[in-house]
Parts: C-alpha cells; structure tokens; sequence
C-alpha cells in the first residue's frame, strides 16, 4: 500500500471507545474477529483485567483551582500530550487494509505513541515514515520477541535504530506460547497476502515438544544480551512479578509494561490492576512504568496512573476502531480515551498526570 489512507466516515452512533467492539465484530470475517479476540484458555485473564479496572473506584477532591489543567506525558527524555501508547498488535492488516501504517497514523494525530510489533504486517519503515514527521506525535518502539535465532533479532535491531525508533520493548511473557481456545475453534489461518513482513517467512517447523520449547525459552540472559547490542533505550513487556521487576531493575533496563498480553498468555495470570501496586513499590520511580490490558475508558488511564503508572497502552479497544473504521476510527478512539481522561481528572480535581496518586482511589 502506498501513499496515506484515504479517511473512512465514522459510525454514527459510537460514543465510547468501546462501542467499537460491537462495529468491529460485525466488520472483520468470524476468522480474523476471532484471532483479535482471543484470549488464552476460557478468557478468566482478560475478564480479570476489565473486572479488576472496575473494582478501583476514585475519590474525587472538589472545590479544586485546575487552570492549566494537561495530560501531558514525560517518559525517557520525551514528552507529548496524552499518557498513552498503542499497544503491540501483530497483522493489524488483518483488521483494516492500511492496517499499521493507520494505525501510526491515528496515533500520531491524537498525540499519543505507537509500539510496532515485530510480527506487524507491513515493513517497519514504512510506519516509521509515516509517523516521524509529525511533530506533536507522540514515541515510536519497535516491540520484539526474545528469539531463538539472535541475528532475526539483531537485524530487526539494526532496522529499527536507522528508521528511527526510539526505544526496544522486549516482550518477555509469551517465551512459551498459550493455547488460544477461541482462535483454535475458528481453525485460525493467515489469508493469502499478509504475513509478518519483517520476519523471516517461517519454516515448515516441526511442531515442538514442552522439553524442546523449554530448550528454546528465552532467560534473562537474552534481555542483558540484547542490552548490549543497541544504543536504544530496553524495556521489558509482560512482568507481573516484583521479583522480575528488581531482577530488572539490576540490570537498569529503561522502563517496565506491566502486562499480562490482554490475557493472551497465561489463563490464570492476575489482572495487571492487581500486579501494578507491588511493582510500582519496587520500582520506587526510578524508571517509566507503565501498564495495559483492558483499558476501555478514561476513567482506566486516570485509574492505572493513580497506581503508579507514567502511562498506558491501549490493545483492543483501539484495533477495534481500526477494523470498523481504519484510520479515522483509531483516531477518534484515541481520541475518545484522551477527552474522557481529561474530563475524569477534571472531575476528581486532579491538573495534571502526575498528580494522581494513591490517595485518589477508594481503600
Ligand atoms: C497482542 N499483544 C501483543 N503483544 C506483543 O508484545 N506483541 C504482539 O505482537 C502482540 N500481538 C497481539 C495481537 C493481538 C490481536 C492482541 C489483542 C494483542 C498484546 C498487546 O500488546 C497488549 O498487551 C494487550 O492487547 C493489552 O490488552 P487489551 O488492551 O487488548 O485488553
């Protein structure tokens, strides 16, 4: 696809973010809806994640002075107007034709940032290209899977850093991959034309064993190897645990996603509202923290930076909004999630991101 995507009309009746679901579902073919929206074994991750959200009820401060009132976000030596990032999202083609460069696109207009994941399908270039220009866009990471072939891994480094990402995000919880109920009942498969264009085309691999894959898993070793091969700032996405969070801090990685992969990995894995307190103690604020899995609204961005977060990555609720309307639709999503959090904040007499703190959630 060349060129930028030409501008879809909105649905009419889309009020929330949210409301995109129902549009997507009825947009994208049962196979595709059902990669997008799968979860690992019966779902209990992603409906802990939406329930955990829920449960975190805020203690508005009224009668507060909020001229100046802002959303603006600082992480890593940058800072642009909204605390939010799209969250890694392999095949967006799959969801609309202009798929990741749209998404960029979307997310450049509505100042938040973007995380290509390695699995995108179309080349990384060509999003960056797209994006970097702008200039009150928010960053621009490359997300990658600890591989077992370094020099996959390296290339991709080596692409990025002359594209112009600005940072790496390691995704270190799906060394051993989930079995996707949803997706396998569908008999999941990519149609022809889209694949992930910056990989190698995978091989006619054999199907592996738990002892092979064990074998294969990535350890922490990867992540210091992977330190040592670029200049770009590492974070690591998918830690729950604040043992992983101090491991990671010895190795002075640039910031940490609490993540449980919206519930694609780890069935049973506790809701990242529920993991977010221990670690942001651990992390004590000395490196960016940030969070995702579930975030419908902006009440959920108010609710994860009251917990410690710096910002939030936005998964589904954003494809969505691609799938029903490309790249107008993710921007008015973003947009949606940027307005309301700044009316929340409005509401609870809180002026800026940093400002929201424990003391605003009800104990
Ligand atoms: C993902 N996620 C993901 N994460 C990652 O690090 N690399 C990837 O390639 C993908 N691919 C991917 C595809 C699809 C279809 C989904 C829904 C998710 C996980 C993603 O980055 C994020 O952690 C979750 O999507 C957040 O949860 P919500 O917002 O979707 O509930």
């Amino acid at each position: 696809m060349n060129g930028r995507p030409a501008l879809q009309p909105l649905p009419e009746d889309v009020h929330t973010a949210a409301d995109y679901a129902a549009h997507a579902q009825r947009t994208l073919d049962p196979m595709a809806w059902a990669y997008f929206d799968a979860t690992a074994g019966d779902g209990s991750a992603s409906r802990a994640n939406r329930a955990a959200w829920d449960a975190l009820k805020l203690l508005p401060r009224m009668l507060q002075s909020l001229p100046g009132l802002h959303t603006e976000c600082q992480l890593l030596g940058r800072s642009w107007p909204t605390p939010l990032l799209v969250a890694p999202m392999a095949l967006q083609r799959l969801a609309h034709p202009d798929g990741e460069l749209a998404m960029a696109l979307a997310a450049a207009a509505q100042g938040a940032g973007m995380v290509l994941s390695c699995e995108a399908s179309l080349p990384l270039e060509t999003v960056a290209r797209a994006m970097l220009g702008d200039a009150a866009r928010g960053p621009l990471w490359l997300q990658l899977y600890p591989m077992h072939d370094r020099g996959v891994t390296l290339d991709l480094v080596r692409r990025a850093e002359a594209a112009g990402y600005e940072a790496l995000v390691l995704t270190v919880d799906a060394g051993v991959r989930a079995q996707r109920d949803a997706e396998r009942r569908a008999g999941f498969r990519l149609p022809v034309g889209i694949s992930a264009v910056n990989l190698p085309p995978p091989g006619s691999a054999v199907p592996m064993g738990l002892a092979e894959r064990l074998a294969r898993a990535p350890t922490w070793d990867d992540v210091a190897w992977l330190q040592q091969q670029t200049r770009l700032p590492v974070l690591l996405k998918g830690i729950l645990h604040p043992l992983d969070a101090r491991e990671a801090l010895r190795l002075q990685v640039a910031g940490l996603i609490v993540s449980n992969h919206g519930g694609r990995t780890l069935a049973a894995a506790a809701a990242t509202a529920q993991a977010l307190p221990a670690i942001a103690d651990t992390v004590g604020g000395a490196i960016p923290l940030l969070v995702d899995g579930g975030i419908r609204e902006g009440a959920d961005v108010l609710r994860a930076l009251a917990l410690g977060a710096d910002a939030v990555l936005v998964g589904r609720t954003v494809l969505w909004a691609l799938a029903a309307a490309g790249a107008a639709g993710a921007a008015h999503a973003l947009r949606l999630l940027r307005d309301e959090l700044a009316l929340t904040m409005a509401q609870c007499g809180i002026a800026t991101p940093q400002a929201a703190q424990a003391s605003l959630l009800a104990r």
